[in-house]
């Protein structure tokens, strides 16, 4: 009983020290969310809220943003909440924006594929990509929105024919195939699951998922035919929420969980601090793909440093070798929608 009277007291201590925190640095981040009244915009909004890294948090969607605002803005932690609500006040959420996460976009139905997304997906990043290029050309942009795969390529080609294209700048958002990594083998193993970290590399869709379990730290070890049914459990993870939802929905408080982890990662980069490591889904040379996972190292002005592969099990290889024709297809599709229109 004691021990749960206690508990408020906590939750106002993090406030007041989010509090202090704002007084004292002259650094904190404004970070916009588009797509912020949905499924994973809402709760990804509330975790921004309650970070003392975020001086101001700008939503936008198409609709109830005022809604989502204003509740928002009755939590006494320092930042400032604005709303933009409808295509004609995008620009306006976007002024001044260092961080943009964009989660706007249909989710998919059980039976869908991420790539069953792309007829409706694709022309709302491309045009959100579009403001964000004329309006925070320099913001460093987080793309959740599916397929991810494709849409990544679809917003570095807006950038690029606006003429702002940095290629540093703009990552596709991974972090629950990470989260969902380190859960399940945190679970398999008896680990404390928060301190499992699995890199999962490639892209974000079934064979393109790869998680690299000969590089889990803490090293962990199964036998052939448990690593098998634990690396497909991880590429299909997504789809189990699916049929779990029923028709609802997809991943939402999960993915506004790994999607916050990414957004804290870019404002602490931002603001200086070293060794921030994160995968994404970024422009890259590592392998015959051109956008490619790998483990990034961040800074102020986004992909710092690409960590590449590291050593691949002779299982992880064969992986590798079934994501990248499907990883190329996904990008060309990405490009050819921008380009052939
Ligand atoms: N990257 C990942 O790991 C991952 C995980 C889960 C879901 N997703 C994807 O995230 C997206 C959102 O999922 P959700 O469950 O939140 O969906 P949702 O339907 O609950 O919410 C999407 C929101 O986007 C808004 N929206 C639509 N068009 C818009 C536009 N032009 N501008 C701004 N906002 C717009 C809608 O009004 C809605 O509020 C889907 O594409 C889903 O596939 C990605």
């Amino acid at each position: 009983m004691f021990s749960r009277l206690v508990k408020p007291q906590s939750v106002a201590g993090i406030a007041k020290s989010a509090q202090n925190f704002s007084t004292s640095s002259q650094n904190n981040v404004k970070v916009a969310v588009l797509g912020a009244a949905g499924g994973i915009g809402q709760p990804l909004a509330l975790l921004l809220k309650n970070s003392p890294l975020v001086t101001e948090l700008s939503l936008f969607d198409i609709v109830h943003t005022p809604g989502v605002a204003a509740d928002l803005s009755h939590i006494n932690t320092h930042s400032k909440v604005r709303a933009g609500n409808g295509p004609e006040q995008l620009k306006e959420s976007l002024k001044g924006m260092e961080v943009v996460i964009i989660p706007a976009g249909v989710p998919r139905k059980p039976g869908m594929t991420r790539d069953d997304l792309f007829n409706t997906n694709a022309s709302i990043v491309r045009d959100l990509a579009q403001a964000c290029a004329e309006v925070c050309p320099k913001a460093l942009i987080g793309i959740i929105s599916n397929p991810v795969n494709s849409t990544v390529p679809i917003a570095s080609e807006v950038f690029q024919k606006a003429g702002v294209y940095d290629p540093n700048r703009i990552f596709g958002v991974t972090t629950l195939d990470i989260v969902r990594a380190n859960a399940f083998i945190g679970e398999a193993k008896g680990l404390n699951p928060t301190q499992v970290n699995v890199p999962v590399i490639g892209g974000h869709s079934g064979v393109t998922i790869i998680p690299l379990i000969s590089q889990c730290k803490p090293a962990v070890d199964f036998p052939k035919d448990q690593l098998k049914a634990l690396t497909e459990r991880i590429q299909e993870a997504g789809t189990e929420v699916v049929k779990a939802k029923a028709g609802a929905g997809s991943a939402t408080l999960s993915m506004a969980f790994a999607g916050a982890r990414f957004a804290f990662s870019l404002c602490r980069a931002i603001m200086g601090e070293s060794n921030v490591v994160e995968c994404s889904y970024v422009r890259s040379n590592v392998t015959d793909a051109k956008y490619f996972s790998t483990p990034i190292l961040l800074g102020p002005n986004g992909v710092q440093k690409n960590l590449g592969l590291g050593n691949l099990s002779p299982f992880e290889q064969e992986l590798l070798k079934a994501a990248i024709p499907e990883l190329k297809k996904n990008i060309q599709k990405g490009e050819d929608f921008v380009n052939k229109k």
